[in-house]
């Protein structure tokens, strides 16, 4: 038997007494995902865990997503979060990979730009600053729940398009390559998405999300952006100080979540992501 300790009101739980280093037999994989349908994010400490033993839990929930064209590890199944290069020393400030960690610390859902977008992450901390670099999550089903009902009639069966770029050009338009732009196209979403395993629903918009299909572009960007101020309310929000060996992984469908920041010259930070694919997309062709 697993142990779950809630660690928010709305969003996440703590798993202890399972060891991820180990394949896991079915029971246990049940009730983790049991967990992982009701808290969205859970947090297991402890879990010195390599790539391999990592694809291999993440894989317990579905296929692994491809690492996009223009990342580090682009065409395997691992995403490099850190500030480290290839050689382990910390890169400047102006660097790729430094922008890529202040686009991380935009409200975001993974991959939402992509057509199918990922349905969970798994996030390792394998080298984890003394301070800052915390992640915050928040429940996309909580916020759903709270919105008055008015808009929610409003919301529901509209169309957001997503881009890699509307996030990415927050932090300096010309980080993406003629390559990368051709790769990840803008991409419709529904803003409101069912959840599979409970059938509630979660507002789905976040740092891709740009505009609303049928509203003056102007007018979408700013209900998304009320939107936004509603549903990152700090009530709503939790947020995981990283221990090295933590594994955290939560539910793109009904989460947000964003990095903050840290002394990207001062301290190292190394985290690997595998990302697990959705099956569908949210609209209808
Ligand atoms: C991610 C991400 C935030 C962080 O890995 O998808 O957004 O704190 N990470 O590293
Ligand atoms: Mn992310």
């Amino acid at each position: 038997m697993i142990q779950v300790r809630p660690v928010h009101p709305m969003v996440g739980a703590e798993i202890s007494s399972v060891d991820l280093t180990r394949p896991l037999d079915d029971a246990t994989f049940a009730e983790i995902r049991a967990a992982f349908a009701r808290h969205s994010v859970l947090v297991f400490h402890d879990q010195p865990v390599d790539d391999e033993q990592q694809m291999a839990f993440s894989r317990r929930f579905g296929p692994l997503e491809v690492t996009k064209v223009g990342s580090r590890g682009a065409g395997g199944h691992l995403a490099f979060i850190t500030n480290l290069d290839e050689s382990g020393k910390r890169v400047p400030l102006g660097h790729r990979a430094i922008l890529n960690l202040k686009a991380n610390s935009l409200w975001h859902t993974d991959s939402s730009f992509k057509k199918v977008p990922a349905m969970a992450s798994a996030l390792s901390g394998r080298i984890v600053p003394p301070e800052g670099a915390e992640t915050e999550f928040l429940s996309t089903r909580a916020v759903w729940r709270e919105l008055p009902e008015a808009m929610k009639r409003r919301l529901d069966g509209m169309v957001a398009w997503h881009s890699y770029f509307n996030s990415r050009r927050q932090i300096d338009p010309e980080m993406m390559t003629a390559a990368e732009h051709q790769a990840v196209p803008p991409v419709r979403q529904v803003l409101v998405r069912v959840h599979p395993d409970t059938g509630e629903k979660a507002l789905y918009i976040a740092s891709h999300a740009s505009h609303i299909e049928g509203l003056p572009e102007a007018e979408g960007r700013a209900l998304l952006a009320d939107l936004m101020e509603f549903a990152t309310d700090r009530r709503f929000v939790y947020t995981h100080r990283w221990k090295q060996h933590d594994l955290v992984i939560w539910d793109n469908r009904c989460t947000m979540h964003r990095g903050r920041p840290f002394d990207y010259e001062r301290y190292d930070r190394y985290m690997i992501r595998t990302t697990i694919a959705g099956d569908a997309p949210t609209v209808a062709e």
